[in-house]
């Protein structure tokens, strides 16, 4: 089959190579000229495991092409993927401008029929505006062209999106068309196989499930969180408590990890969203109010914790932190939990001394050369003559370290871990203070 996908971002670029893996002939499109040249290179602009080796090989063999041509996007193929951004604006709504132009470009350029797939997280509501955008072009061009829009949320995740896509845990079409349904079955079925993970549903269910999705998911750190400080207060082990309640399968073992805060580019944007959404038709969503709340007070943990070692005084202090990507394997900083801490350490009068082993470039992109951070090497080389360690994301090299070591090389012996990773009595027995989240006397 042949397919246009409108965004080379994170979905867009992942949408395309995965596609095009299975022999689909599918063309990219994207307004940035450096990001489609850098594609044509075989540069992928993003860190994700697996992705440069697949738009490669694709590229390679003519299947996966690249262009800022968008009227010849809109020729190339019936069926069109809207992958663009929506960013979120001021009041916490999500910006639909990218995915308007889109819309407005296939009205101005559509030569026959086309099915228009949204992929991108989209209020409630959108592919309507879309509908509407694309009819009212076709009509100023005082022409006639059939076209269906259907809603295909995507719900991979940074850092194993490849996986994510083509062992997808469901598929989701929100189409009343029977014909629509059809062709996306079809366009799916290499990534189908087994028993069938194609869900159909109305335009508007399907874009709810993706908010619905995250804003579960959400919730469920959220509560872990809170259930955390509780523990932490009334000295019992959340780490414990995790597994007592995992086990019962009702709950489950997922995502009931406490931590530093939720981060990245979709829960913190999607709950807002979803909120700001509910409240425009009506309805105030209150449980997302307080997943948000939640987690913003939760990304201050650590500095609190720090400010408590250090009897409230951290001024000219060197902190040295372990991870700055919202999560491993990605080297995203959006909405990272370890921004929320080096602007609280920073505005304290302390430095930042940092190691992550991809997010050194974001870091330099979001704060530029500053004095108050520099980026190390090496996890070992940041530690060493550091005041504290604070660790902010689960990169794998943090798992099993060398307390001796640390305890030798850290000016105070102050660990404070916003992930949990070490069992308390192992760092204690080597003389260092180990402040995790919700573990007892960590308080
Ligand atoms: C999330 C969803 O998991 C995907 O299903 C969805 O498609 C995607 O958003 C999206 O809307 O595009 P992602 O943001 O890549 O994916 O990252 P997650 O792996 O879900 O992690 C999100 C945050 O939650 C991270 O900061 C992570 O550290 C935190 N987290 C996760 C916890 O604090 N505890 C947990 O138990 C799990």
């Amino acid at each position: 089959m042949k397919l246009s996908i409108f965004g080379t971002g994170y979905v867009g670029l992942v949408t395309g190579a995965c596609f095009a893996d299975v022999g689909h002939e599918v063309l990219c499109i994207d307004v940035d000229a450096g990001r489609i040249a850098m594609l044509k290179e075989g540069r992928v602009p993003i860190f994700e495991p697996g992705l440069r080796e697949m738009v490669v090989r694709n590229a390679e063999a003519g299947r996966l092409k690249f262009s800022t041509d968008a009227p010849a996007g809109v020729r190339f193929a019936d069926l069109i993927f809207i992958a663009v951004g929506t960013p979120p604006q001021h009041n916490g709504s999500a910006d639909l401008s990218h995915v308007l132009t889109v819309a407005e470009t296939i009205g101005e350029h559509i030569d026959g029929y086309k099915i228009v797939v949204g992929k991108s997280t989209v209020p409630v509501g959108t592919a309507d505006r879309v509908e509407a955008v694309i009819a009212a072009a076709i009509a100023r061009r005082g022409a006639t062209h059939a076209f269906d829009v259907c809603s295909n949320p995507e719900f991979l995740k940074e850092g194993s999106a490849i996986e994510d896509f083509t062992k997808p845990a469901r598929i989701i079409i929100g189409s009343e068309k029977e014909a629509v349904r059809k062709k996306l079955q079809e366009c799916y079925a290499p990534y189908n196989r087994n028993h069938d993970k194609l869900i159909s549903m109305d335009v508007r269910s399907a874009e709810l499930t993706k908010y619905a999705a995250n804003a579960m998911l959400a919730t469920k750190i959220s509560f872990m969180n809170e259930m955390a400080n509780i523990a932490e207060r009334l000295g019992a082990d959340i780490e414990e408590v995790r597994q007592g309640i995992g086990s019962d399968p009702r709950i489950g073992y997922q995502f009931i990890y406490p931590g530093c805060g939720y981060g990245g580019s979709c829960f913190p944007k999607d709950v807002r969203a979803l909120a700001h959404t509910a409240e425009e038709a009506g309805f105030r969503a209150e449980l997302m109010e307080a997943v948000e709340r939640v987690n913003n007070a939760q990304k201050g943990v650590l500095f609190r914790k720090l400010e408590q070692a250090f009897d409230g005084d951290l001024k000219d202090r060197t902190i040295a932190l372990w991870g700055l990507a919202f999560k491993p394997n990605t080297d995203d900083m959006r909405d990272a939990p370890s921004r929320t801490l080096m602007e609280a350490l920073w505005e304290a009068g302390a430095s930042v001394r940092a190691f992550d082993p991809e997010a050194v470039t974001e870091a330099r992109r979001h704060y530029g050369e500053r004095l108050d951070l520099s980026l190390a090497s090496g996890h070992l080389e940041a530690a060493a003559g550091a005041d504290a360690l604070v660790i902010c994301t689960e990169w794998k090299q943090f798992r099993v370290v060398d307390f001796a070591w640390l305890k030798a090389n850290l000016k105070s012996p102050v660990i404070v871990d916003g992930r949990n990773l070490y069992e308390p009595e192992d760092v204690r027995r080597h003389g260092l203070l180990y402040y995790a989240v919700g573990r007892g006397d960590s308080v």
